[in-house]
This record gives C-alpha cells, structure tokens and sequence, in this order.
C-alpha cells in the first residue's frame, strides 16, 4: 500500500511540475489522489478543489421512488470529477483507481434578478457526497461513499447503506451512474464497459 502511494506520488510529482511551471502558483495540483484520516474518513485536501473539476451533468429534481413529494422549490446536484480520472475515462471507458465523483447538492430559486421562468441554483449548498475508486482499501466493493461536512472533511458512510446497493444494481458503469453523465455514456457503450446489470436493465422493458 505505502509502495504503490509513493510511486503514485512521484508519478504526480513529475507531472505537477510541469503544471505548476506553466501556471500560477495558487492553481491547485495537478494531481488529486483521495488521502484518509486515521479514523477511516477522507480528508479535506484535494477534495477542496473539486469545483475546479471536470463537470459531468446536472440533475434537477431526481427521485428513485415513484411517490412524488411536494418540493416547493427545486433541488439541483452537480456530478463532477477529478481530471485525472476523466482522461483515463476518455481512454478506456471506465475509471481508474483513486477516482473521485462528488455530488453536490444544491438548493434551486426561481423568482431572483431578471429570471421569469424556470429555476436556477442558489448559494445554498444542501450536500456534499463523494465516490472514491480504491479497490486495494475497499477489497469487497472496489468503492466506498463518503458524506463531506461544512468542514470539509467526508465520513465513510457503512457498506449496509443503501447507497452501495442502489449504485452496485442500477449504475451503467463500474457502480457510477454514466447513463446520466451525456458525454460518457456513447463513449461507454462503445469501450464495451457497460456493466451487466445495466445491459440487463436496458433490454428488459423490449421484452415486455
Ligand atoms: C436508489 C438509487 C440511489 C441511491 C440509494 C443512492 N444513489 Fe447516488 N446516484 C444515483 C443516481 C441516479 C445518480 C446520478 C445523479 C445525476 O445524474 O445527477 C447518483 C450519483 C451519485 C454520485 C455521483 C457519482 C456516481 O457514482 O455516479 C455520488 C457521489 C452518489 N450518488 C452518492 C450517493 C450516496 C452517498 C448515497 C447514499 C447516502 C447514494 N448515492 C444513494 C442513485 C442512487
């Protein structure tokens, strides 16, 4: 484990010089690579410059249950991913270890300015989830969901949640939800990397 995080870091090292040598200082490494507390948690840093990320998608208003809720207002998350693993996504159609996805949930308005219709995000941040890739630290799922605090620090949620279960039965990658991420699904579907229960889920209702 310490061998492969040094190599890991070296790796990063070379290429965050050549980052940083073209860029100011204050731009954030180039490499985010998820570190943990003692206590198991995720620790703030790189997690902290996860809006610097590569933006997936939106969702307004998604639900999982078919019982509607009588939401005043909308509620946005945006998916966003450490760079690194996007490029390797790019290439092989599926996420390389230590990937970082983090779902920030966000309240929506929309009577504010000069908008009429529709609805917009607010500075209201109602959570931060993230999904890390770690298959040698969470042998018995490859993946494990943190729940981030106002400090920044993310708690490991239990393998009991149903986050694990949900994701792990219906996610179209690799327990990730890239069937709602519109530039990765075709790219999927074509590296052939679409999991089965996916695959399953898609040619069920043509059966019907
Ligand atoms: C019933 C299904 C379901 C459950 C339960 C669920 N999720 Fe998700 N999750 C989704 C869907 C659908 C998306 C895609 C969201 C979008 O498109 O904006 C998603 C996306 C995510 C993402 C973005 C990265 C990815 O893996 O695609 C994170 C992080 C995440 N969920 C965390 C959690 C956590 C933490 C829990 C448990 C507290 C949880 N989810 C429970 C369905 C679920």
């Amino acid at each position: 484990m310490r061998n492969v995080c040094l190599s890991i870091l070296s790796a990063a090292a070379v290429f965050g010089l050549t980052a940083v040598s073209m860029v100011n200082a204050d731009v954030p490494p180039a490499s985010n690579i998820p570190a943990y507390t003692a206590d198991g948690g995720l620790q703030p840093q790189p997690l902290a410059n996860y809006r610097t990320w590569i933006f997936l998608s939106s969702g307004v208003d998604m639900r999982y249950s078919k019982e509607g809720s009588a939401m005043s207002s909308s509620v946005f998350d945006n998916v966003f991913v450490n760079p690194e693993a996007y490029q390797a996504f790019l290439e092989t159609g599926t996420w390389p270890e230590q990937t970082m996805l983090v779902l920030e949930v966000r309240q929506g308005t929309s009577k504010g300015s000069i908008n009429q219709h529709g609805s917009y995000q607010n500075d209201s941040k109602l959570g931060l989830e993230v999904h890390v890739k770690d298959s040698k630290r969470f042998p018995s799922t490859g993946w494990a969901f943190f729940d981030v605090a106002e400090n920044g620090s993310g708690r490991l949620l239990p393998m009991t949640e149903d986050c694990y279960s949900c994701h792990r039965d219906h996610a179209a990658v690799d327990t990730t939800f890239v069937q709602f991420y519109p530039t990765l699904l075709g790219l999927a579907e074509k590296k052939g990397t679409l999991s089965a229960a996916y695959r399953a889920e898609q040619a069920a209702p043509a059966k019907k």
